[in-house]
């Protein structure tokens, strides 16, 4: 059995990308191995977030999981705020970071890039998230695309520690959907899908109304051509819906070409709204009875403590192989 960890930042409402790159592999692999899955508030302050918000998104987030089928007696569920050594832990693990390496990072460039004051905690994110993950000596993390990147730099951290204080840390492995692994936004199929997209047609979020969802798609961009044919190259606009077709159907690209032959885009994007929201709709409605039970506070405590268990642990042993004085 292998340990698998993974996060979602509270920084907004998580859309059907969230979903297809993450939150659906959260669930299958919690029936195969000792899964931590938490929602990473500390991470999302790196950007500016009024207080009620963030504390909305958050019971939001944590929420959707277990409306998306995370059961806390298989994986535990907790907030990254929740478990102190993801701070103490990101602290060391800056400080075996170089500048130069953060400097690297697309994700910081994206998110800075025209700004005139950039936190400080927004550079040097990639060092919390390398801590997030070597805590619980993750094997595998359930991620997309975009997070490839900071993966690649949790595995040199940990190789720096490990050769500098003596062999310690497991090396990651990234785990990701074959398509799907970056869903790209529905008005410019050049740019991902985001949560934090200033305008919402470009994007589903996962409590989208059935009636929004049915609009958006049905004003997604598709080229000129009327060929439903997987082609991200030539074709990103329906290749990307495809992409969204074949994970929400369970259908394979190859079944849904041949579904829509010589069709045209119409009845593809007609049915796709309709198999977006069959499975969105039964979620949304579990979301809603687990908000108003107040659940989700009793799940949250009984994850912080199973995962706490481990960090400490590990956060222990790395103080002790740096020379820190523990506490007697
Ligand atoms: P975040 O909150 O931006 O996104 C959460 C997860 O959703 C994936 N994702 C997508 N997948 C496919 N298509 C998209 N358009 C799309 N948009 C987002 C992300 O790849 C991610 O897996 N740094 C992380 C959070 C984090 C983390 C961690 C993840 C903090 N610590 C430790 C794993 C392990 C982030 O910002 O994800």
């Amino acid at each position: 059995m292998k340990r698998v960890l993974s996060g979602m930042q509270s920084s907004g409402q998580l859309t059907i990308g969230n979903y297809i790159g993450a939150l659906r592999n959260f669930v299958n692999l919690q029936h195969l191995h000792r899964c931590y899955f938490m929602v990473v508030d500390m991470h999302a302050i790196t950007v500016p977030q009024d207080p009620a918000a963030l504390k909305e998104q958050t019971e939001s987030i944590a929420s959707l999981y277990i409306a998306a089928g995370l059961d806390p007696n298989k994986a535990s569920i907790f907030l990254q705020s929740h478990v102190p050594a993801h701070a103490e832990l990101g602290w060391i693990m800056t400080t075996l970071t170089y500048m130069g390496e953060l400097e690297r990072m697309t994700q910081f460039k994206d998110k800075s890039a025209g700004k005139e004051s950039v936190g400080a905690g927004l550079f040097t994110y990639p060092s919390l998230m390398a801590a997030d993950i070597l805590l619980y000596n993750a094997d595998l993390i359930p991620v997309g695309d975009d997070q490839k990147q900071h993966l690649e730099l949790t595995r040199d951290l940990a190789n720096r520690f490990n050769n500098r204080f003596g062999e310690f840390f497991t090396m990651p492995e990234p785990y990701m959907p074959e398509i799907g692994a970056r869903i790209m936004s529905l008005d410019d199929a050049s740019k991902k899908m985001s949560k934090s997209s200033p305008n919402p047609g470009s994007y589903i979020a996962m409590l989208d109304e059935p009636a929004v969802i049915r609009k958006k798609l049905s004003r997604a961009v598709t080229d000129s051509g009327r060929e439903v044919k997987y082609d991200p190259q030539n074709k990103p606009e329906v290749s990307n819906l495809i992409s969204i077709y074949s994970h929400f159907a369970n259908m394979s690209v190859a079944e849904i070409e041949a579904k829509y032959d010589g069709q045209g885009y119409g009845p593809f994007k007609k049915d796709l709204a309709e198999v977006v929201v069959a499975v969105l709709e039964p979620i949304q409605e579990r979301y809603r009875e687990i908000r108003k039970s107040g659940e989700i506070f009793d799940i949250l405590k009984k994850g912080a403590a199973e995962a706490s268990e481990l960090a400490n642990e590990t956060l222990l042993e790395v103080k002790k192989r740096m020379g820190f004085v523990l506490p007697s």
